[in-house]
């Protein structure tokens, strides 16, 4: 076991020695007054560590730990009727084990575990998680509340990390094990057929070798088997470092729990760094089964990890995600109600914004991709997944504003209008939809072009052709045919229902 010391410790750009091409300089910020992740905490040495050459293949087990720990860090706390909502959706969407609460803790928590625990309408293969603390009377309320639950987990932590145990419990390592033992001991003779979990508060500042005897110890006095294993949960609860740090000390523990095939490698990001998605992600490379997490996000501070993004991130990834996100608004709009908080525009995946292009280029080239699709496999550019997949239309892919291209305005016309514009007629309206977006600085709509379009092009006020003008381009769709004229005045183009109508609205605007 050694520090961190060799393999990441830059220095940093040394603001007075700066190259020439940097010109940064000292912030004046306090940076003095932390110390990095290797002077704080023992991180194992794994030279020959195998998770940056793994790949993930499969679904961990998912569990939502929205109703506890997300919970906990609502200023409005959920009642009965919010948790049930939440509980269904998460039932709906295809959570098998799922954290409801905290029922020592709270009367509302109690409630509802033992609204759980008196409904016949839980299915068969949902089991509820509860959490306690390692304090006899508060693992007896916590028994009683799952009182008939016909599957439970009871789900025990303590704090093991050195600021904790020498400020906050002011007790040593070896009082705080038999603590620990204790608890479990009293969870074993009041609970024989449910399951158990174990969490050591700030498992990534937490010595490993003193991590690895507990779970040790834990594994054997559950007497845990492969077909009654129990959970050790190992929670980065306030990001510090890097996410392959987190991901070393998880391969730590699953190369050297005792006992392997009895216990559920679990993993529980915070995300203070904001770097939750890459340590579970990492983590489940270095051996992690199991991923406790929030849906988009939510947790004390910064959040916990969210699960939204962990499991869309596999579905992109041709990975069964193993959870039916097929209407993301409805699952987004749900959260959003029971949390009393909103999602943002760019959350991955679920953003009002996230399969929106306003660029020109951008959506030039996702026109194009639309348009070269053969197969079934999706390669469209700037769209790591079909937003149909996640119940999104393709209305929203492309807006146009002052900063949207030809392509999009093409696009929008085609799709909502059926108008296949000639290309050079594409390029002249698109000018004009720039001066107008320029000077409102609004958004166009697929209506709005449309209305512009119209007033521009479809304008048949002349009776008749003049002899000094040549039609040097004529097309048609099947709603409109499209002219092109010259004129000694200069190139016009016009639109109308037939193609005389179009030659003459292009010789009207000729004479504007
Ligand atoms: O973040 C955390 O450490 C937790 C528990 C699992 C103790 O929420
Ligand atoms: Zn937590």
């Amino acid at each position: 076991m050694t520090g961190f010391p060799t393999l990441n410790t830059p220095s940093g750009p040394v603001p007075d020695g700066a190259p020439a091409w940097n010109p940064q300089r000292r912030s004046g910020m306090p940076y003095e007054k932390y110390r990095p992740f290797h002077e704080r905490v023992v991180v194992p040495a794994l030279d020959d560590r195998r998770w940056p050459y793994k790949v993930i293949e499969r679904a961990p087990l998912w569990v939502p730990v929205d109703l506890r720990d997300g919970n906990q860090a609502l200023a409005e706390p959920m009642d009965t009727p919010r948790k049930r909502r939440m509980f269904d959706l998460l039932v709906a969407m295809g959570f098998k084990e799922i954290e409801v609460g905290y029922p020592s803790a709270s009367q509302t928590d109690y409630d509802f575990v033992r609204h759980l625990a008196t409904r016949t309408d839980i299915p068969d293969d949902v089991t509820v998680v509860v959490f306690t603390p390692a304090r006899a009377e508060l693992i007896e309320r916590t028994f009683a509340s799952i009182e008939g639950l016909p599957r439970a987990v009871v789900h025990l932590y303590t704090a093991t990390a050195p600021i904790w145990r020498d400020v906050v419990l002011g007790r040593g390592r070896a009082e705080i094990k038999a603590m620990i033992m204790e608890a479990a001991t009293l969870m074993a003779r009041l609970g024989p057929s449910v399951r158990f979990q174990f969490s050591p508060e700030v498992f990534n500042l937490t010595e490993p070798d003193y991590i690895l005897e507990i779970c040790d110890a834990l594994t054997a006095l559950w007497d845990a088997s492969p077909d009654r294993p129990m959970i050790h949960n190992l929670p980065a609860t306030v990001e510090i470092a890097t996410p392959n740090v987190y991901a070393d000390q998880i391969e730590y523990m699953h190369r050297n729990l005792a006992r392997r095939d009895s216990v559920i490698l679990s993993v529980h990001p915070h995300n203070d760094r904001g770097t939750g998605v890459a340590c579970a992600e990492l983590a489940m490379l270095a051996g992690a089964q199991r991923v406790e997490g929030c849906l988009f996000g939510n947790g004390e501070r910064t959040g916990n990890v969210d699960l939204v993004t962990l499991a869309l991130n596999l579905h992109a990834q041709g990975v069964d995600p193993m959870i039916d996100f097929s209407d993301i608004d409805v699952i987004r709009d749900t959260v959003a109600e029971c949390n009393r908080l909103p999602v943002h525009i760019r959350h991955p995946y679920a953003g009002d914004l996230v399969y929106t292009a306003f660029s020109g280029t951008h959506q030039d080239a996702i026109s194009k991709g639309f348009a070269a699709r053969t197969g079934p496999l999706w390669e469209v550019p700037y769209l790591p997944i079909d937003p149909a997949d996640v119940g999104r239309s393709y209305e929203a892919v492309i807006r146009v504003n002052s900063q949207s291209g030809k392509g999009g305005i093409a696009h929008l016309l085609q799709t909502h209008y059926g108008l296949s514009l000639p290309r050079r007629m594409r390029a002249e309206f698109s000018a004009i939809v720039q001066q107008a977006t320029d000077a409102s600085g609004k958004e166009y709509g697929a209506a709005d072009l449309h209305s512009l379009f119209t007033a521009t092009y479809l304008v048949p006020g002349a009776a008749s052709v003049p002899a000094d003008t040549e039609v040097v381009a004529r097309e048609h769709d099947d709603h409109l045919a499209y002219a092109e004229i010259r004129t000694p005045e200069g190139t016009f183009w016009g639109a109308g229902p037939t193609p005389d109508a179009a030659v003459l609205s292009a010789v009207t605007r000729s004479r504007r």
